[in-house]
């Protein structure tokens, strides 16, 4: 019989466990502790259970070849100006609390590398390390029918959610990812990702690197009051 306070506890932990890491050891993934990751997340819920979802797993060669395809591009201007996102992940317009949020964490990551304002190019160098998977040994590549509308977008983030949890309870470590977004195209051609697929966006899995100083990181939430409103049973 399950002892139901465990599990409360069990859950809760991990939830507040999970983090995004961005500095990974090279320390493999076993293939069956993969398979258990994305086969107990696939119990996600999903509208109708259609279960919109399809990942690409990829470590040696296949990484290697996204990673160098991006960076050839993301390291010349010229270049990278001629790929676009094929879907909009941010605000066109930043309204608070959200720019300050945004703001702080970019600060928070600069200041943990050693980054001082208006140092560029080690932020350009900083955001590169996101094409590198940030060292890790296995990245998800995600897709979605082309066919389905924005509703299926919320039973996706439930599955990578899922995923991400999963992989905390295993000890591992996880960075979702958007920034791969501008290079679909290239993404599609090398993974042969058919056209009636989308990419969504990626999920480096490994090991922590502890000596990485941006794992540092702590992101803050705000209050309950900020973003919930009770109203009364009477
Ligand atoms: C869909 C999604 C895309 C993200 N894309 C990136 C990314 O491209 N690079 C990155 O370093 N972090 C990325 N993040 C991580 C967020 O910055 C991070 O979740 C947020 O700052 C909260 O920190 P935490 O995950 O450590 O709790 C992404 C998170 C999500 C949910």
């Amino acid at each position: 019989m399950m002892d139901i306070s465990q599990v409360t506890k069990a859950v809760d932990e991990v939830m507040q466990l999970r983090r995004s890491v961005r500095g990974f050891l090279s320390t493999p993934i076993p293939r069956q502790m993969i398979e258990d990751i994305l086969r107990v997340s696939s119990k996600a819920p999903s509208g109708s259970n259609i279960q919109p979802w399809k990942v690409y797993v990829l470590s040696g060669a296949k990484k290697q070849e996204i990673t160098n395809a991006v960076l050839e591009i993301f390291n010349d201007p010229e270049k990278n100006l001629q790929h676009r996102p094929e879907y909009i992940y941010y605000p066109k317009n930043w309204t608070e609390p959200f720019l300050s949020r945004r703001r702080k964490v970019g600060y928070d990551l600069y200041a943990l590398a050693g980054i001082e304002r208006g140092e560029h190019q080690k932020m350009h160098q900083l955001h590169a390390k996101n094409y590198e998977f940030f060292g890790a040994p296995v990245a998800l590549m995600l897709t979605i029918p082309r066919v389905m509308e924005q509703g299926s977008w919320l039973d996706y983030g439930m599955f990578v959610q899922n995923i991400l949890i999963a992989a905390t309870a295993r000890g591992l470590a996880s960075c979702p990812q958007a920034a791969f977004i501008s290079y679909h195209k290239v993404i599609t051609e090398i993974l042969e990702i058919p056209e009636d697929e989308q990419y969504v966006m990626s999920i480096s899995l490994g090991y922590e690197d502890t000596s990485v100083t941006v794992n540092q990181l702590v992101t803050e939430r705000a209050e309950l009051n900020d973003f919930v409103k009770f109203f009364d049973e009477n």
